[in-house]
């Protein structure tokens, strides 16, 4: 299982230290474990620190540049400063509020690629369209994969429906059965997260879905005992 952490804009680069250090003591104290961990901390709190072995750090942004002059971003050249692992790209956050459109969010993603970094490529849709049914979730679905290569080896799918993400109601496990099956059709080998509150309540029930290879967590990885918590759950499902 694949277990993700999304800090957003919290934590600093003090107690994103503090956070990893203790985490790497609950995975020291725990043994062996089956799951990955990923953490994507804030840009500013990036930093080389020592990680237990079974987890890896990520970037939540990039701008899809080796280096040059865009004010206020972060290219590849700074990024490859730290042992970063695996990239966000596509989160509805940035879609949203950001204005990422489909082809720069494709643009990221081929630039990614080519980078061989792994990519954390996260799809949702909106109440609206939930709303019409199954069938237009899908084509809303399909359509955020627009200028994405599907075969590629580094990619990862986070299905996360933007009415779930930070509201404390996390999907049914039928909706999101219902969805991680679709598109496992069309995915093969790719590795299926599901994101959108996820929390130590749910994440047993959710994780056991056959499709589901894992989650992308936001509010509940905030807190580091919470989140060793829901790794404890998910190891122990
Ligand atoms: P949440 O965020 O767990 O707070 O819903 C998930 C995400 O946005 O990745």
């Amino acid at each position: 299982m694949i277990i993700a952490a999304n800090f957003k804009t919290n934590h600093t680069r003090k107690s994103t230290a503090k956070y990893i250090e203790a985490l790497n003591l609950f995975l020291d104290a725990h043994g062996d474990i089956k799951s990955e961990i990923v953490i994507f901390p804030t840009a500013t709190s990036l930093q080389n620190i020592k990680l237990h072995k079974d987890v890896s750090m990520g970037a939540q942004n990039f701008y899809p540049t080796y280096n040059g002059s865009i004010t206020g971003e972060i290219g590849y050249e700074q990024l490859s400063e730290f042992n970063i692992k695996h990239v966000l790209i596509g989160h509805s956050e940035r879609r949203l509020l950001l204005n990422e459109t489909q082809d720069f969010v494709a643009k990221k993603y081929e630039f990614a690629k080519d980078k061989n970094i792994g990519i954390i490529y996260c799809i949702g849709e909106p109440k609206e369209v939930r709303e019409q049914g199954f069938e237009f979730v899908m084509n809303y679905l399909w359509s955020q994969f627009d200028g994405i290569d599907l075969n590629n080896i580094n990619l990862t799918v986070a299905y996360e429906p933007v009415w779930a993400i930070g509201t404390g109601v996390s999907a049914t496990i039928e909706d999101i059965e219902n969805v991680l099956n679709a598109l496992r059709e069309k995915l093969m080998g790719a590795p299926i997260l599901y994101g959108g509150s996820v929390n130590s309540d749910n994440v047993s029930k959710i994780i056991s879905l056959k499709n589901c290879d894992g989650v992308l967590v936001g509010s509940a990885s905030l807190d580091v005992a919470s989140f060793c918590e829901l790794i404890k759950h998910v190891e122990n499902t």
